[in-house]
């Protein structure tokens, strides 16, 4: 059996002899840390013995193409699919006693919209951890429920079906059940596909007002335009790393290139080169 691991401390890897291997240099501040990490679906793996370590109190960006494995590997941090190798650190410990730390927005192609529950349900969700599924939500956890509705201003549709709202209005709700958690690793899906501007700018504001309170956000992002303005940090991948870092230094011309082979137009790659464009 695994002993327990305290935050920050380094783990070793048994190998077959029993004997330990090199230690896995993980940082103990590190909001979020994956160390060789390979899923898979079924003979090919979506996400091949990746490192990724994601800052505290910063804005971190997910980037790849279509079928990258940007979703399994927020699915893998989580805990929520099992990986074939590889580790997930959670502010320095294992994922399986942090997973409380994190909240997450899945991306919305994923969610059963029809599942008959109202706004204030789905909000209240972000709490059950706290209280238990039998346990009674108090009036005080209510009011915290309705104040995250108001964050995102969603407040005046607490009563609705989940169903009977917009997309973009979806996308809100299920922001504000993040935020009901409390958490202090924010994992989101693509929050802004789909949304019109004003709702894009509502969710980025809350995303940044988290930042501030330092919290960090990683959040799978398709837009290479917003990049530059929105985030502090980036993470390529095309089943494997491709790259990573601050996205001064990290979000290039030429590891856009090598993320998406010829998928982008050479002319929307100098648009977004630092040196090109503007
Ligand atoms: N449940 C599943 N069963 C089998 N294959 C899957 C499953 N989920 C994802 N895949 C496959 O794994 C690969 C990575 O999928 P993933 O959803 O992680 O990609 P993504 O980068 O999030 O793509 P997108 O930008 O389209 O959301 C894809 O080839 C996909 O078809
Ligand atoms: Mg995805």
């Amino acid at each position: 059996m695994a002993s327990p691991m305290s935050p920050g401390q380094q783990p070793t890897i048994a190998t077959e002899n029993g004997r330990a291997a090199r230690p896995v240099a993980v940082p103990s501040g590190a909001p979020l840390a994956v160390r060789g990490l390979t899923v898979s679906y079924g003979e090919k793996p979506a996400v091949f013995s990746v490192d990724a370590t994601f800052p505290a109190e910063s804005m971190s960006a997910i980037i790849g193409p279509n079928g990258a494995g940007k979703s399994t590997l927020l699915k893998a941090s989580l805990g929520v699919i099992p990986r074939l190798s590889g580790d997930v650190y959670v502010f320095g410990q294992a994922i399986e006693k942090a997973r409380e730390r994190i909240a997450y927005v899945p991306q919305r192609a994923s969610v059963d919209w029809d599942f008959p529950t109202t706004v204030m349900d789905v909000v209240q969700m972000g709490l059950y951890r706290r209280v238990g599924l039998l346990g009674r939500l108090s009036g005080r956890m209510a009011a915290r429920a309705r104040d995250c509705l108001d964050r995102v201003g969603m407040a005046d549709f607490a009563h609705r079906q989940i169903g009977q709202l917009s997309g973009g209005q979806q996308q809100r709700v299920f922001l504000a059940r993040a935020l009901a958690q409390d958490a202090d690793l924010y994992l989101l899906d693509e929050p802004f596909a789909g949304v019109d501007a004003a709702t894009e700018r509502a969710i980025i504001d809350v995303l940044k007002t988290l930042k501030a309170e330092g919290k960090a956000v990683v959040a799978v992002h398709h837009d290479l335009s917003t990049v530059r303005d929105y985030f502090d940090h980036v993470f390529l991948i095309n089943v494997r790393r491709i790259a990573e870092g601050p996205v001064a230094t990290a979000f290039t011309t030429g590891n856009l290139q090598a993320t998406y082979g010829g998928r982008l137009a050479a002319t929307h790659l100098d648009e977004l080169s630092p040196t090109g464009g503007a």
